[in-house]
């Protein structure tokens, strides 16, 4: 931690010391200092108040981990419950309410030789559905093999009793529960089977599925392993709505919080886990699969980071996603620009580490629908897209857009999936060589200032590309290459890690993040609009960063979260040149253009008889030696193509480039020019070029 933020901590506590007497016995954190706690005592504040980690307010002070065993000491959430301690793995994908069940029916499991026998379905309770799990052997010596079997009478062409048929429909599949999201739509059925490698695997089934003909829902049913009879298509359907069962839970159609647990494809997690359970149409979401172990992550990837800043940053906004809707906050993120070979998309494949495999990672080239697709799998998550110049740069700034807004289209995947995904958010990390503002001007679009700061731009130049510190590698080529090779084998653990301690930690995040925001690092005196709106974004990936060091997953020293974020603050405005963006673009657009026709299509206005093409105006001496551009209604337009005209207005009056409208809101004057009267704009360069080049 460096030695600014003692100042930044006696902003942070100077206004509230006074307020707090000194007796008070268990002050709340962060308000409860004296003026000469420093940035240390600030995350150990974050610390201490950790609702799980009573614990680590005792800790060990040369160990400031030492409440690492914490994470794993959280009562695990069903499904998740090994994603801290990362020990073994699981054969059965592990379902909320279901552990119990597949415990009771794996035990009972015969090794198919084993065969009870069982009385035949007696003829008054046919037709009817059953379910034998192992091989059966009836009473009649009729074996039946595991499965759906549907018995029924069947009338004998030439008349005469009926006689009972039992029909093999599917492999063991039985109905548990019913879905329903929160808003009485979506039901589902909760589906427990076996599939051909004798595992019992449990899915959520979108009543929709069951539509038309069925195809779709046979489809997903096949890929997952179940055996089906093809000739009993219409059986199964009929078997799957027969009945519905009794027992009911809550389904959530999009990854993120739902409640107070959060929602993963395949593990919910937190308190009353057992009540929700992930409802997609899609089987499976490799996106967030796991593999290798929590430590090594936090040896291989975290430990890496360390010295680091931007590499550091992007693993923060990887556990910044789950802090949006705790903080109230609006979804965004970060764009890392640089020339090739720097190591960007290696800290975004670092970052998607943390909650999943090489599958998390996604390409620009994908269209703002198929973005919106994907948020159901990225909500309230990382959503980590590589390298900017694979998408049309048509298309940039509606996928910007689509992205910071979180509103979907309501368009419906081909099983339904996404259809209620309407509102969503994420966190997120971009790569390119070219900025946002660059990409879109290829496509003719100028990039608006609400674009530029819902994706922020970074420079990727530090001392070897990304990288300032290499671990001791010979390169940032090979540091670049150990951290690839880390994250394809080490992933998916520390995101869930993460969850487990967060769902449990009751603190009001988002006024941790409030203290956080009022740090002088994040405060500039020139601070405007959209400073603090950027300023706030890595104020969040400080909490998140601390929070995550906290929890003790990333293993980094209290306050390199917070250090990183304010590095990257610093480089963000570096790059974007000091004042608000939209007012720059309007003045350096003015600029340019009386640079290339002030010559050309504005004339002396004392000079007769001057022939001007396309004529924008005339211009006049002013008193500090310069022109006063005297711009012609058409003309000004013309230059200020693009911009909201009224807005572009008001702005260059704040700049003191135009006059101040008069009391009817008019702006023109009129001049008498060649003996004629002539409504014009008046339009002081001086004051554009004195105020473009950052004097205001
Ligand atoms: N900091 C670095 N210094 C030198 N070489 C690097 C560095 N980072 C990455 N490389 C090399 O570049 C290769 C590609 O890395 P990475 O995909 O992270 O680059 P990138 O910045 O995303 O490049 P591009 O813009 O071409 O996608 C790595 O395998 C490594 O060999
Ligand atoms: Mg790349």
């Amino acid at each position: 931690m460096s030695d600014q933020f003692d100042t930044m901590t006696a902003d942070l506590f100077g206004a509230d010391v006074a307020a707090v007497p000194a007796s008070v016995p268990n002050p709340a954190p962060l308000l409860a200092g004296t003026g000469e706690r420093n940035a240390h005592e600030f995350n150990s504040s974050l610390k201490n108040d950790s609702g799980l980690g009573g614990a680590a307010a005792d800790a060990d002070p040369l160990h400031p981990f030492a409440d690492v065993p914490a994470v794993s000491a959280v009562p695990p959430s069903n499904g998740a419950g090994l994603s801290g301690t990362a020990h073994g793995t699981v054969d059965v994908t592990a379902v909320p309410a279901l552990a119990d069940l597949i415990e009771a029916a794996t035990a009972g499991a015969g090794d198919g030789t084993d065969h009870k026998a069982v009385p035949s379905v007696p003829e008054d309770e046919r037709p009817c559905f059953k379910v034998y799990d192992d091989f059966t052997v009836l009473d009649t010596g009729r074996k039946l093999r595991p499965g759906v079997w549907h018995h029924t009478l069947s009338a004998p062409k030439g008349g005469g009793d009926p006689v009972p048929v039992d029909t093999w429909v599917c492999g063991p599949l039985h109905i548990e529960a019913q879905t329903f999201d929160g808003t009485g739509n979506n039901f589902g059925r909760l589906l427990r089977f076996k599939n051909t490698a004798s595992r019992w695997r449990p899915w959520a089934m979108p009543m929709e599925l069951l539509k038309g003909d069925g195809s779709d829902l046979r489809g997903e049913l096949l890929a997952m392993g179940l055996e089906l009879d093809p000739s009993a298509r219409q059986t199964l359907t009929r078997y799957l709505q027969e009945r519905t069962p009794n027992k009911r839970i809550r389904c959530a159609l999009q990854v993120g919080w739902c409640g107070s647990v959060f929602v993963l494809p395949d593990a919910v997690i937190g308190p009353r886990a057992d009540d929700v359970i992930f409802q997609s149409g899609e089987r499976s979401h490799d996106e967030h699969g796991q593999a290798g172990t929590l430590e090594r992550w936090r040896d291989e990837i975290a430990a890496r980071a360390v010295g680091n800043p931007l590499f550091l940053l992007a693993l923060s906004a990887a556990f910044a996603g789950p802090l949006l809707k705790r903080t109230n906050t609006e979804g965004g993120g970060l764009h890392f620009v640089g020339i090739s070979s720097t190591g960007k998309t290696t800290i975004l494949e670092a970052a998607c580490s943390v909650w999943g495999g090489p599958g998390y990672r996604r390409s620009w080239r994908a269209t703002a629908n198929g973005m919106e697709g994907a948020a159901a799998l990225f909500n309230d998550c990382l959503l980590a897209l590589d390298e900017i110049s694979e998408c049309d740069p048509r298309e940039v700034g509606a996928i910007v857009y689509s992205l910071g807004n979180g509103r979907g289209k309501q368009r419906a995947s081909r099983t339904g999936a996404a259809r209620s995904v309407t509102r969503w958010a994420a966190f997120i990390v971009s790569t390119g060589e070219r900025t946002i503002g660059t990409t879109m001007m290829e496509g003719g679009h100028r990039a608006k200032a609400g674009q530029a700061v819902r994706l922020l731009d970074i420079p990727a130049v530090r001392r070897f590309g990304c990288f300032d510190e290499l671990h001791g590698f010979p390169s940032g080529t090979a540091l670049s290459d150990a951290i690839k090779r880390a994250a394809s084998q080490q992933h998916g653990r520390a995101g869930r890690a993460f969850l487990e301690r967060l769902t449990h930690d009751e603190r009001d995040m988002a006024e941790l993040l409030e203290r956080i925001k009022r740090l002088s690092p994040f405060n500039p005196p020139d601070a405007e609009g959209q400073d603090k709106r950027a300023a706030s974004r890595f104020a969040l990936l400080a909490l998140a960063g601390e929070l995550a060091t906290e929890y003790g997953i990333t293993g980094w020293p209290e306050g390199a979260a917070l250090d990183a974020a304010v590095i990257g603050f610093d480089a963000w405005r570096a790059m974007r040149g000091r004042g608000n963006d939209e007012r720059r673009q309007i003045l350096d657009r003015l600029a340019g253009f009386l640079e290339r026709h002030g010559d050309s299509r504005f004339s002396d206005w004392t000079a007769e008889g001057v022939m001007v093409r396309d004529r924008a105006g005339w211009w006049k001496p002013d008193d500090a030696g310069g022109r006063l551009y005297l711009f012609n209604s058409d003309g000004l337009r013309e230059a200020l193509k693009g911009f909201d005209y009224k807005q572009a207005l008001d702005v260059l009056e704040a700049c003191g480039v135009i006059s101040k409208a008069s009391a009817t809101g008019e702006r023109s004057k009129t001049e008498n020019i060649g003996g004629r009267k002539v409504r014009v704009y008046p339009v002081r360069s001086n004051a554009l070029h004195g105020v473009s080049n950052g004097a205001g």
